[in-house]
């Protein structure tokens, strides 16, 4: 006999830039994630800065504002006792990459870099994103201070998996 697991997958209307409004909608889905009794919250790809951003993306300042939203979920109380797996981007030695940031009561479990970019049709992610190569290969990330006072963590894995 298994067990089931409730899982939310969060389709959220986000605009790019809107860090403020894009937040708001992220807390909301969480709250909603966790009334439906979910354990685990799935995001949209990129949601805390949008995905349309252009070359924004490649802006100190996008990367910035990214990390302050992150700071801000893992402080609200809405955010524990439910895993969530959010879709923003991180840079790491340098080089830009579109992920998913895990976590858990305040606490960073993973952060997993796109491998397979897109770049047909209206698709140009390779313009601003590197795709993470090193398959099963794990390296340790060091945090930002605004998030290490956070979640009291040094540094942690950045680890690809792929399906
Ligand atoms: C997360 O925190 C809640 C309390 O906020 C606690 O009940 C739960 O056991 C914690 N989960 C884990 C895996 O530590």
């Amino acid at each position: 006999m298994g067990h089931t697991v409730t899982l939310a997958c969060c389709a959220l209307n986000q605009w790019a830039l809107d860090f403020h409004g894009n937040l708001q909608r992220i807390l909301e889905s969480v709250r909603l994630a966790k009334e439906k009794g979910a354990a685990y919250r799935l995001g949209p790809e990129l949601e805390v800065c949008g995905y349309g951003c252009g070359d924004h993306f490649l802006e100190g300042d996008t990367q910035l504002l990214s990390m302050q939203s992150l700071a801000t979920l893992l402080e609200d109380p809405l955010t524990r006792n439910i895993i969530c797996d959010i879709g923003m981007p991180v840079m790491h030695k340098n080089v830009l990459y579109n992920c998913r940031v895990i976590f858990l009561n305040q606490t960073i479990l993973l952060i997993r870099p796109k491998m397979y970019l897109a770049m047909d049709g209206n698709y140009r992610e390779m313009r601003w994103f590197t795709p993470w190569t090193k398959l099963r290969h794990t390296e340790q990330f060091y945090l930002p201070p605004l998030i290490a006072d956070i979640t009291g963590q040094v540094c942690f894995n950045v680890l690809p998996i792929v399906s």
